[in-house]
Protein backbone atom coordinates (compact mmCIF):
# COMPACT_ATOMS: atom_id res chain seq x y z
CA UNK A 1 0.00 0.00 0.00
CA UNK A 2 1.56 3.40 -0.65
CA UNK A 3 1.42 5.64 2.24
CA UNK A 4 3.12 8.50 1.27
CA UNK A 5 1.50 11.79 -0.07
CA UNK A 6 1.02 11.69 -4.13
CA UNK A 7 3.92 13.17 -5.63
CA UNK A 8 2.40 16.99 -5.99
CA UNK A 9 1.86 17.42 -2.24
CA UNK A 10 6.11 15.93 -2.40
CA UNK A 11 6.56 18.86 -4.49
CA UNK A 12 4.82 21.23 -2.32
CA UNK A 13 8.10 20.61 0.49
CA UNK A 14 10.23 22.81 -1.65
CA UNK A 15 7.71 25.55 -1.78
CA UNK A 16 7.26 25.67 1.96
CA UNK A 17 10.97 24.97 2.63
CA UNK A 18 10.71 25.42 6.65
CA UNK A 19 7.75 22.88 6.56
CA UNK A 20 9.95 19.91 5.05
CA UNK A 21 10.87 18.23 8.11
CA UNK A 22 7.25 18.31 9.67
CA UNK A 23 5.99 17.30 6.42
CA UNK A 24 7.77 13.99 6.37
CA UNK A 25 7.27 13.30 10.45
CA UNK A 26 3.58 13.55 8.81
CA UNK A 27 4.86 11.18 6.13
CA UNK A 28 6.06 9.18 8.53
CA UNK A 29 3.47 8.96 11.44
CA UNK A 30 0.95 8.34 7.82
CA UNK A 31 2.65 5.03 7.08
CA UNK A 32 2.69 4.04 10.81
CA UNK A 33 -1.19 4.70 10.25
CA UNK A 34 -2.49 3.87 7.36
CA UNK A 35 -4.59 6.86 7.34
CA UNK A 36 -5.84 7.46 3.88
CA UNK A 37 -8.32 10.64 3.51
CA UNK A 38 -7.06 12.68 6.80
CA UNK A 39 -3.15 12.87 4.83
CA UNK A 40 -3.38 16.66 4.39
CA UNK A 41 -4.69 17.21 7.75
CA UNK A 42 -2.73 15.44 9.05
CA UNK A 43 -0.05 17.71 7.32
CA UNK A 44 -1.84 20.55 8.60
CA UNK A 45 -1.50 19.98 12.00
CA UNK A 46 2.26 18.17 12.15
CA UNK A 47 3.40 21.25 10.08
CA UNK A 48 1.86 23.65 11.86
CA UNK A 49 2.96 22.55 15.11
CA UNK A 50 6.76 21.65 13.97
CA UNK A 51 7.27 24.53 10.76
CA UNK A 52 7.81 27.34 12.79
CA UNK A 53 6.28 30.52 12.91
CA UNK A 54 6.84 31.40 9.04
CA UNK A 55 6.34 28.09 8.07
CA UNK A 56 3.35 28.35 9.98
CA UNK A 57 1.49 30.54 8.32
CA UNK A 58 2.63 28.69 4.69
CA UNK A 59 0.96 25.81 6.05
CA UNK A 60 -2.20 26.90 6.87
CA UNK A 61 -2.63 28.55 3.57
CA UNK A 62 -1.66 25.38 2.03
CA UNK A 63 -3.82 23.16 4.08
CA UNK A 64 -6.41 25.42 2.95
CA UNK A 65 -5.56 25.24 -0.27
CA UNK A 66 -5.30 21.57 -0.29
CA UNK A 67 -8.67 21.37 1.62
CA UNK A 68 -10.61 23.01 -0.66
CA UNK A 69 -9.27 21.03 -3.36
CA UNK A 70 -6.62 23.30 -4.61
CA UNK A 71 -3.86 19.92 -5.42
CA UNK A 72 -5.92 19.53 -8.80
CA UNK A 73 -5.03 23.59 -9.87
CA UNK A 74 -1.81 23.34 -8.19
CA UNK A 75 -0.51 20.67 -9.99
CA UNK A 76 0.17 22.04 -13.85
CA UNK A 77 1.98 25.09 -11.88
CA UNK A 78 3.98 22.24 -9.50
CA UNK A 79 4.57 19.79 -13.04
CA UNK A 80 5.77 23.56 -14.79
CA UNK A 81 8.13 24.37 -11.92
CA UNK A 82 10.00 20.43 -12.90
CA UNK A 83 13.06 20.75 -15.07
CA UNK A 84 15.29 18.32 -16.37
CA UNK A 85 18.86 17.73 -14.20
CA UNK A 86 21.26 19.89 -15.06
CA UNK A 87 19.40 22.35 -17.25
CA UNK A 88 17.50 24.84 -15.47
CA UNK A 89 20.62 25.08 -12.92
CA UNK A 90 23.39 25.32 -14.97
CA UNK A 91 22.38 29.50 -15.05
CA UNK A 92 22.83 29.79 -11.34
CA UNK A 93 25.02 26.50 -10.73
CA UNK A 94 28.70 28.83 -10.02
CA UNK A 95 26.44 31.29 -7.87
CA UNK A 96 25.57 28.37 -5.57
CA UNK A 97 28.74 26.75 -5.94
CA UNK A 98 30.86 29.66 -4.94
CA UNK A 99 32.65 28.22 -1.91
CA UNK A 100 34.01 24.78 -3.56
CA UNK A 101 36.90 24.51 -3.42
CA UNK A 102 38.22 23.26 -6.83
CA UNK A 103 41.83 24.84 -6.42
CA UNK A 104 42.94 22.14 -3.77
CA UNK A 105 41.05 19.24 -5.49
CA UNK A 106 43.11 20.39 -9.00
CA UNK A 107 46.52 20.41 -6.21
CA UNK A 108 45.26 17.20 -4.89
CA UNK A 109 44.97 15.40 -8.39
CA UNK A 110 48.18 17.23 -10.00
CA UNK A 111 50.15 16.80 -6.91
CA UNK A 112 49.44 13.25 -7.16
CA UNK A 113 49.97 12.32 -10.56
CA UNK A 114 53.46 14.51 -10.70
CA UNK A 115 54.47 12.02 -8.25
CA UNK A 116 53.36 9.16 -9.85
CA UNK A 117 55.74 10.76 -13.11
CA UNK A 118 52.91 12.76 -15.05
CA UNK A 119 54.73 15.92 -16.35
CA UNK A 120 51.85 17.59 -17.77
CA UNK A 121 51.78 17.15 -21.06
CA UNK A 122 49.97 15.02 -23.06
CA UNK A 123 46.97 16.67 -22.41
CA UNK A 124 43.64 16.55 -19.93
CA UNK A 125 39.94 15.55 -20.41
CA UNK A 126 37.73 16.72 -17.27
CA UNK A 127 34.54 14.41 -18.01
CA UNK A 128 31.07 15.63 -16.84
CA UNK A 129 32.76 19.00 -16.21
CA UNK A 130 29.56 21.16 -15.83
CA UNK A 131 30.25 24.62 -16.31
CA UNK A 132 33.79 24.32 -16.25
CA UNK A 133 34.81 25.08 -12.35
CA UNK A 134 37.25 22.48 -11.97
CA UNK A 135 38.22 22.74 -15.96
CA UNK A 136 39.47 25.62 -15.19
CA UNK A 137 42.13 24.77 -12.52
CA UNK A 138 43.13 22.20 -14.97
CA UNK A 139 43.93 25.34 -17.22
CA UNK A 140 45.54 27.57 -14.96
CA UNK A 141 48.23 24.74 -14.22
CA UNK A 142 48.76 25.29 -17.80
CA UNK A 143 47.46 21.94 -18.86
CA UNK A 144 46.10 21.50 -22.47
CA UNK A 145 42.76 20.60 -21.44
CA UNK A 146 39.31 19.92 -23.07
CA UNK A 147 35.89 19.42 -20.99
CA UNK A 148 33.15 16.95 -21.73
CA UNK A 149 28.99 17.11 -20.48
CA UNK A 150 25.87 15.59 -21.37
CA UNK A 151 24.39 19.07 -20.63
CA UNK A 152 24.06 21.98 -23.28
CA UNK A 153 23.41 24.48 -20.65
CA UNK A 154 26.13 23.37 -18.19
CA UNK A 155 28.81 23.81 -21.58
CA UNK A 156 27.26 26.66 -22.38
CA UNK A 157 28.08 27.86 -18.84
CA UNK A 158 31.57 25.99 -19.55
CA UNK A 159 32.16 28.24 -23.20
CA UNK A 160 31.47 31.66 -21.60
CA UNK A 161 33.37 31.59 -18.58
CA UNK A 162 36.74 29.64 -20.70
CA UNK A 163 36.58 30.88 -24.26
CA UNK A 164 39.15 28.64 -25.89
CA UNK A 165 38.77 25.53 -24.30
CA UNK A 166 37.00 23.09 -26.35
CA UNK A 167 34.11 21.89 -24.81
CA UNK A 168 32.17 18.89 -26.56
CA UNK A 169 28.95 16.89 -25.75
CA UNK A 170 28.74 13.72 -24.67
CA UNK A 171 27.40 10.72 -22.56
CA UNK A 172 29.55 9.58 -19.84
CA UNK A 173 28.76 5.80 -20.97
CA UNK A 174 29.30 5.92 -24.72
CA UNK A 175 31.43 8.74 -25.78
CA UNK A 176 33.92 8.41 -28.45
CA UNK A 177 36.58 11.54 -29.17
CA UNK A 178 39.50 11.35 -31.39
CA UNK A 179 42.19 11.94 -29.02
CA UNK A 180 43.67 10.30 -26.30
CA UNK A 181 45.05 12.00 -23.13
CA UNK A 182 47.40 11.51 -20.10
CA UNK A 183 45.03 12.47 -17.57
CA UNK A 184 41.39 12.24 -17.25
CA UNK A 185 39.27 13.92 -14.19
CA UNK A 186 35.95 13.84 -13.00
CA UNK A 187 34.63 15.44 -10.08
CA UNK A 188 32.36 16.22 -7.55
CA UNK A 189 30.15 13.15 -7.54
CA UNK A 190 29.19 13.27 -11.09
CA UNK A 191 29.96 9.25 -10.90
CA UNK A 192 26.98 9.12 -8.53
CA UNK A 193 24.93 10.68 -11.22
CA UNK A 194 25.49 6.93 -12.93
CA UNK A 195 22.44 4.99 -11.47
CA UNK A 196 23.83 1.41 -11.89
CA UNK A 197 26.68 -0.68 -11.60
CA UNK A 198 26.48 -1.81 -15.69
CA UNK A 199 26.28 2.43 -16.47
CA UNK A 200 29.38 3.28 -13.82
CA UNK A 201 31.39 0.48 -15.79
CA UNK A 202 30.64 1.58 -19.02
CA UNK A 203 31.84 5.42 -17.84
CA UNK A 204 34.98 3.67 -16.29
CA UNK A 205 35.92 1.82 -19.57
CA UNK A 206 35.09 4.99 -21.99
CA UNK A 207 37.78 6.69 -19.69
CA UNK A 208 40.39 3.87 -19.71
CA UNK A 209 39.80 3.94 -23.35
CA UNK A 210 41.01 7.75 -23.57
CA UNK A 211 43.61 7.48 -21.57
CA UNK A 212 47.20 6.77 -22.93
CA UNK A 213 49.40 4.28 -21.76
CA UNK A 214 50.57 5.16 -18.31
CA UNK A 215 48.03 7.91 -18.12
CA UNK A 216 45.66 8.26 -14.38
CA UNK A 217 42.05 8.51 -14.28
CA UNK A 218 41.27 10.65 -11.09
CA UNK A 219 37.56 10.86 -9.89
CA UNK A 220 35.71 11.14 -6.80
CA UNK A 221 32.47 9.25 -5.79
CA UNK A 222 29.98 9.75 -2.79
CA UNK A 223 29.75 5.98 -0.80
CA UNK A 224 27.00 3.83 0.45
CA UNK A 225 27.54 5.56 3.88
CA UNK A 226 27.81 9.14 2.03
CA UNK A 227 24.49 9.04 -0.06
CA UNK A 228 22.75 7.11 2.91
CA UNK A 229 23.24 8.94 6.09
CA UNK A 230 24.95 12.14 4.63
CA UNK A 231 21.94 13.06 2.45
CA UNK A 232 18.73 11.38 5.25
CA UNK A 233 16.85 14.50 5.99
CA UNK A 234 19.02 17.18 5.58
CA UNK A 235 18.45 20.14 4.00
CA UNK A 236 20.48 23.49 2.52
CA UNK A 237 19.13 26.74 1.81
CA UNK A 238 21.03 30.50 1.25
CA UNK A 239 20.73 33.20 -0.69
CA UNK A 240 23.62 33.57 -3.32
CA UNK A 241 24.51 36.64 -5.09
CA UNK A 242 24.96 36.22 -9.37
CA UNK A 243 27.09 37.86 -11.67
CA UNK A 244 24.47 40.03 -13.42
CA UNK A 245 23.90 41.53 -10.00
CA UNK A 246 20.36 39.60 -8.89
CA UNK A 247 20.45 36.69 -6.37
CA UNK A 248 19.63 33.06 -6.11
CA UNK A 249 18.00 31.71 -3.61
CA UNK A 250 18.03 28.09 -3.26
CA UNK A 251 16.40 25.26 -0.97
CA UNK A 252 17.84 21.85 -1.38
CA UNK A 253 15.83 18.72 0.35
CA UNK A 254 17.76 15.38 0.52
CA UNK A 255 16.24 12.45 1.38
CA UNK A 256 17.63 8.51 0.89
CA UNK A 257 15.07 6.10 -0.84
CA UNK A 258 15.55 3.17 1.04
CA UNK A 259 13.58 1.32 -1.67
CA UNK A 260 15.33 2.16 -4.71
CA UNK A 261 18.94 2.88 -2.50
CA UNK A 262 19.15 6.09 -4.27
CA UNK A 263 19.91 9.50 -2.79
CA UNK A 264 17.32 11.90 -3.78
CA UNK A 265 18.12 15.95 -4.07
CA UNK A 266 14.87 18.22 -4.64
CA UNK A 267 16.88 20.97 -6.17
CA UNK A 268 14.24 24.10 -5.78
CA UNK A 269 15.86 27.62 -7.02
CA UNK A 270 13.95 30.82 -7.07
CA UNK A 271 15.67 34.07 -9.09
CA UNK A 272 13.27 36.70 -9.15
CA UNK A 273 9.91 35.61 -10.33
CA UNK A 274 11.69 32.54 -11.83
CA UNK A 275 11.46 29.13 -9.80
CA UNK A 276 12.22 25.54 -10.63
CA UNK A 277 13.18 22.13 -9.34
CA UNK A 278 14.98 20.02 -10.24
CA UNK A 279 15.45 16.41 -8.93
CA UNK A 280 18.76 14.69 -8.88
CA UNK A 281 19.71 10.75 -7.61
CA UNK A 282 22.86 9.54 -6.93
CA UNK A 283 23.61 6.18 -6.20
CA UNK A 284 26.47 5.36 -3.55
CA UNK A 285 29.83 3.02 -4.58
CA UNK A 286 31.90 1.72 -2.12
CA UNK A 287 35.46 1.01 -2.89
CA UNK A 288 34.70 -2.66 -2.92
CA UNK A 289 32.01 -2.02 -5.61
CA UNK A 290 34.36 0.14 -7.63
CA UNK A 291 36.85 -2.48 -7.38
CA UNK A 292 35.82 -5.16 -10.03
CA UNK A 293 34.40 -2.34 -12.06
CA UNK A 294 37.70 -0.81 -12.04
CA UNK A 295 39.41 -3.87 -13.15
CA UNK A 296 36.94 -5.00 -15.52
CA UNK A 297 37.86 -1.45 -17.55
CA UNK A 298 40.85 -2.46 -17.86
CA UNK A 299 42.94 -0.58 -15.77
CA UNK A 300 46.06 -1.73 -14.67
CA UNK A 301 46.34 -0.96 -10.94
CA UNK A 302 44.59 2.22 -8.65
CA UNK A 303 44.28 3.45 -5.25
CA UNK A 304 41.04 4.71 -3.32
CA UNK A 305 42.02 7.02 -0.85
CA UNK A 306 40.49 9.83 1.24
CA UNK A 307 41.01 13.67 0.71
CA UNK A 308 43.04 15.60 1.20
CA UNK A 309 46.30 13.38 2.80
CA UNK A 310 45.86 10.74 0.82
CA UNK A 311 45.29 8.00 3.38
CA UNK A 312 43.24 4.89 3.22
CA UNK A 313 39.41 5.33 3.52
CA UNK A 314 38.21 4.79 7.18
CA UNK A 315 35.18 2.04 6.98
CA UNK A 316 32.77 4.83 7.29
CA UNK A 317 34.22 7.70 4.62
CA UNK A 318 31.36 9.42 3.26
CA UNK A 319 33.42 10.21 -0.17
CA UNK A 320 36.18 8.20 -1.71
CA UNK A 321 38.67 9.50 -4.39
CA UNK A 322 40.25 7.17 -6.86
CA UNK A 323 43.43 6.84 -8.77
CA UNK A 324 43.43 4.66 -11.18
CA UNK A 325 46.19 4.09 -14.11
CA UNK A 326 46.42 2.77 -17.32
CA UNK A 327 49.17 0.02 -18.42
CA UNK A 328 52.14 1.06 -20.30
CA UNK A 329 51.15 -1.12 -22.93
C1 LIG B 1 27.54 17.81 -9.78
S1 LIG B 1 27.79 18.31 -11.43
C2 LIG B 1 29.55 18.48 -11.41
C3 LIG B 1 30.05 19.36 -12.51
C4 LIG B 1 31.54 19.67 -12.43
N1 LIG B 1 32.36 18.47 -12.50
C5 LIG B 1 31.88 20.45 -11.17
O1 LIG B 1 32.73 19.97 -10.43
O2 LIG B 1 31.32 21.51 -10.96
C6 LIG B 1 27.52 16.80 -12.31
C7 LIG B 1 27.68 16.95 -13.81
O3 LIG B 1 27.57 15.64 -14.38
C8 LIG B 1 26.94 15.76 -15.62
N2 LIG B 1 26.42 14.45 -15.99
C9 LIG B 1 25.53 13.71 -15.30
N3 LIG B 1 25.29 12.55 -15.96
C10 LIG B 1 26.06 12.58 -17.06
C11 LIG B 1 26.27 11.67 -18.14
N4 LIG B 1 25.63 10.49 -18.21
N5 LIG B 1 27.13 12.02 -19.11
C12 LIG B 1 27.79 13.21 -19.07
N6 LIG B 1 27.63 14.09 -18.08
C13 LIG B 1 26.78 13.78 -17.10
C14 LIG B 1 25.87 16.80 -15.39
O4 LIG B 1 25.39 17.37 -16.60
C15 LIG B 1 26.62 17.80 -14.49
O5 LIG B 1 27.21 18.81 -15.25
Amino acid sequence: MRTGFPARVQALRVRVPRAAMAIRWAERFMGASGVGGGRVLVCFLVCSRYAGRSGRRQTVFLAMFLMRGGVGRAGPILAGMQRQPFTALAAVYDAIMADVEYDHWADFVLTFARDGGLDGSGGALDLACGTGGFTRELRAAGLDVTGLDFSEEMLREARARLPGVPFVQGDLRSFALPERFSLVTCVFDSLNNLLTPEDLGAALGRARAHLRPGGLFAFDVNTRVGVRELWEGDAIEGLAPMADGGEVHYHWSHHHDAEADLGVVQAFCRVGELEFVETHRERGYDPADLEPLLAGAGFARWEIVEYPDYAPPEPDAPRVWVFAWAGNE
